[in-house]
């Protein structure tokens, strides 16, 4: 019930011209948390739509995390680990990167435009990456305006 009056005011707002895209991202503990504190700390300019969920590695992130938070009215998700070869879990981004490609998939297939999620690397130094990604996701989401639902 909650979800589909969230999901109806972000229609309304983009009527009204005042919506704003709202994203979550799962963040690796190791690499891309540590990545936004540095675009923070470095004052890096980067839109504020986004939730942080600091999880300890992107393989801990399932599917249905993301298809929850669709569900919960965000907009826009982002899954975001260490680069491959740099996981502190040896290959949990591996089994993210696996796994996620087919969420991709799936989400176009149930009409969930791909564009709304989005599964990046992000180190530690990266802080200009993490603001590049957020942006870029923050664009493309509002593109395409808020998440309707399924069907
Ligand atoms: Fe960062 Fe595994 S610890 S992706």
């Amino acid at each position: 019930m909650n979800d589909a009056i969230e999901i109806e005011t972000g229609g309304a707002a983009a009527q009204a011209g005042s919506w704003e895209p709202k994203l979550i991202g799962f963040l690796c503990n190791w690499c891309s948390y540590a990545g936004a504190d540095l675009a923070g700390s470095s004052r890096l300019k980067y839109p504020p739509n986004l939730r942080v969920v600091r999880v300890p590695c992107s393989g801990r992130v399932n599917p249905q995390m993301v298809l929850r938070a669709f569900q919960r009215g965000f907009d826009g998700v982002l899954v975001a680990g260490c680069h491959p070869g740099d996981c502190h879990y040896a290959k949990g981004n591996y089994y993210a990167r696996r796994r996620l490609m087919l969420l991709q998939r799936l989400l176009d297939y149930v009409g969930i435009e791909p564009v709304r999620f989005r599964f990046d690397w992000v180190s530690a130094a990266e802080g200009g990456r993490f603001a590049e990604v957020i942006s870029e996701l923050t664009e493309s989401v509002r593109a395409v305006g808020p998440f309707q639902g399924v069907g």
